[in-house]
């Protein structure tokens, strides 16, 4: 497998996270590993434009900004962060912002991206799976882009999420949408199929969404979701669903038949409507 999808792909870097020899088997520090040396080769990308946005840019789509609304003056936790470009695009927008990653390697670019921006935002290293209950709780919650794959356990995320935010606060996912997992192989992502197998399985993967030629080899593990499990576990956990939608385009060309680009979506320009490519919830917090 290539890097071709955001969530595989890697950089230069030591694969060196916290754990021990033992723990480095589990799927969780596997994948921790693979993102502390993709975010080495991501940082410097042109995909990321990181210079760009240090200096003043935004890395937000109209789609993610138009779902959370206005920010201004609200605390906004952003999970995955990555190394922290929408962290700091939503902190520009006057969101009091924190961010989360599981990469130590990305948490601490993140953190000397928001020191040289002279921004205050806060990142923590935490697995989403594993979240801590804020003292202060968060009006939003968003995440987007390649995340959810990297997660076993979707109704302790859930819980987590609905743990962080105050009661009616919302969180708002935008992610690529399962079903390109069950087209047929090459045409967009992948020849998986739409339901999960009961087990994820280590697949070596090579270069990066970022460079397919980038010299590093690693581990992963993903997990495949379905919609309805991702909707239903927000719900089990305490959410009411505001809103469902699907899109026929996607932020990154997953695969060559997403061969046409407009306005930074990409779609299969020969049948522009035929499949979903993107998904995105909005849900908000029930109770007290
Ligand atoms: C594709 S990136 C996130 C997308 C982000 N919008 C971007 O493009 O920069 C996926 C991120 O999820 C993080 N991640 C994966 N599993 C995680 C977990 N269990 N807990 C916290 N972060 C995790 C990775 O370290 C990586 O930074």
């Amino acid at each position: 497998m290539t890097g071709t999808h955001p969530g595989t792909g890697t950089g230069p870097g030591t694969g060196t996270g916290p754990g021990t020899a033992a723990a480095a088997e589990t799927p969780q520090a596997v994948n921790r590993d693979a993102w502390d040396l993709r975010t080495g080769v991501h940082v410097g990308s042109d995909f990321y434009a990181t210079a760009e946005i240090s200096a003043g840019g935004s890395s937000l789509k109209p789609l993610e900004r138009r779902l959370v609304g206005e920010v201004d003056g609200l605390r906004l936790l952003h999970l995955q962060c990555h190394f922290g470009l929408d962290t700091l695009s939503w902190a520009r927008l006057g969101a009091r912002a924190t961010g989360v990653d599981f990469s130590p390697a990305a948490v601490r670019t993140a953190r000397e991206l928001a020191a040289d921006a002279r921004l205050d935002v806060a990142f923590h290293c935490a697995d989403v799976q594993r979240l801590e209950t804020p003292e202060e709780p968060y009006d939003v919650v968003v995440s987007s882009y390649g995340v959810l794959c990297w997660l076993g356990d979707l109704a302790a995320w859930a819980d987590g999420i609905r743990r962080s935010l105050r009661p009616g606060g919302r969180f708002v996912l935008v992610e690529f949408h399962p079903m390109l997992e069950a087209l047929e192989a090459g045409r967009v992502s992948g020849a998986g199929g739409y339901f999960r197998t009961a087990e994820p399985e280590a697949v070596w993967t090579e270069g990066s969404y970022t460079d397919a030629q980038a010299p590093i080899r690693y581990r992963e593990y993903r997990w495949q979701h379905t919609l309805g499990e991702v909707v239903t576990a927000l719900v089990s956990a305490g959410l009411d669903l505001v809103a469902l939608e699907e899109y026929p385009y996607a932020a990154h060309p997953l695969a060559d038949s997403l061969d046409t680009e407009r306005d930074g979506w990409w779609t299969n320009g020969a049948e522009p409507h035929r499949y979903p490519c993107m998904f995105s919830v909005v849900a908000a917090r029930r109770d007290g």
